[in-house]
């Protein structure tokens, strides 16, 4: 066997009312790979996603981050032991700027008190000072130092998403999930975020799970591939594997949706 997986979800169930979203999923997502997630609309990608953050409450299962069961942990507790993630929806705060915008990630390492902020303390004002430093250096690791100080709002749409990226890295996660990152990119933009997305992997040493829709970004940068199904792994495998899996192929890879 392979070193321990830095995520491992066993037998994951997850019912909203009648609708079973999630039906004893397994994933493991070993430490230094982009391990990606796909299926139809209403696979449960999403939900499996939140079943990680914590966000969403399976009805059995377990999650387990470096052998540790976190199942029991509250999302709170889940994002300081690193497991950061963006959203399918674009969730930038439009009315600051772009650098405030990434320094609101920071807060996973920040330590001072509410009391600090407000007397604006020494202690508080190196932490923001070193909270600044950091979220630039994050903006130039995607490319957007040069509009540090731009409302955020008067981003291009593929920039606010590389922004999103940047702040999801401000908070040095040790696990980084993806909820559809290239949606609404066009093809130069979507060949851009894999190669950011690959760099996220390799430089920064952040392992990946990545729900994507667009399977030439997904088969160019995976490392690994789960495919769900109505709920259910389907498969599992490199994207070589998955490619020629003739199950997936008959289900999805002919399918102009995916
Ligand atoms: N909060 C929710 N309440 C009720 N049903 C939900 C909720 N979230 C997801 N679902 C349902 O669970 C299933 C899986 O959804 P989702 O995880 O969003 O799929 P995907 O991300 O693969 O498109 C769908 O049938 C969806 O309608
Ligand atoms: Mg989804």
């Amino acid at each position: 066997m392979s070193a321990e997986p830095l995520l491992r979800c066993q037998g994951v169930t997850v019912r909203f009312g009648g609708v079973t979203a999630l039906a004893d999923v397994a994933l493991d997502v070993r430490p230094g790979t982009i391990t990606s997630v796909i299926g139809p609309n209403g696979a449960g990608k999403t939900t499996l996603l939140g079943a990680i953050t914590g966000m969403v409450r399976p009805a059995s299962g377990a999650v387990a981050l470096s052998g540790r069961d976190i199942t029991a942990r509250p999302a709170h507790a889940r994002a300081r032991a690193g497991i950061v993630r963006t959203f399918q929806n674009l969730e930038v705060f439009t009315n600051m700027t772009v650098l405030e915008n990434v320094m609101t990630g920071c807060h996973r390492h920040v330590r001072y008190s509410a009391l600090a902020a407000l007397l604006r303390t020494p202690r508080y004002r190196r932490e923001e000072q070193r909270c600044r430093a950091h979220a630039m250096d994050r903006l130039a690791f995607v490319g957007l130092d040069d509009l540090a100080q731009a409302p955020a709002g008067d981003l291009a749409f593929g920039q606010q998403r590389a922004l999103e990226l940047a702040r999801a890295i401000a908070a040095d996660p040790a696990l980084l999930l993806l909820d559809e990152p290239a949606a609404g990119l066009n093809m130069a933009e979507t060949r851009a975020l894999g190669a950011l997305i690959r760099r996220i992997r390799d430089d920064l040493g952040v392992t990946v799970v990545l729900v994507e829709h667009d399977m030439d970004l997904v088969m160019t940068i995976s490392d690994e591939i789960m495919v769900l199904n109505h709920g259910c792994n389907l498969a599992l495998g490199t994207p070589q594997q998955i490619q020629k899996n003739p199950e997936v192929v008959r289900a999805y890879l002919g399918d102009d949706d995916l």
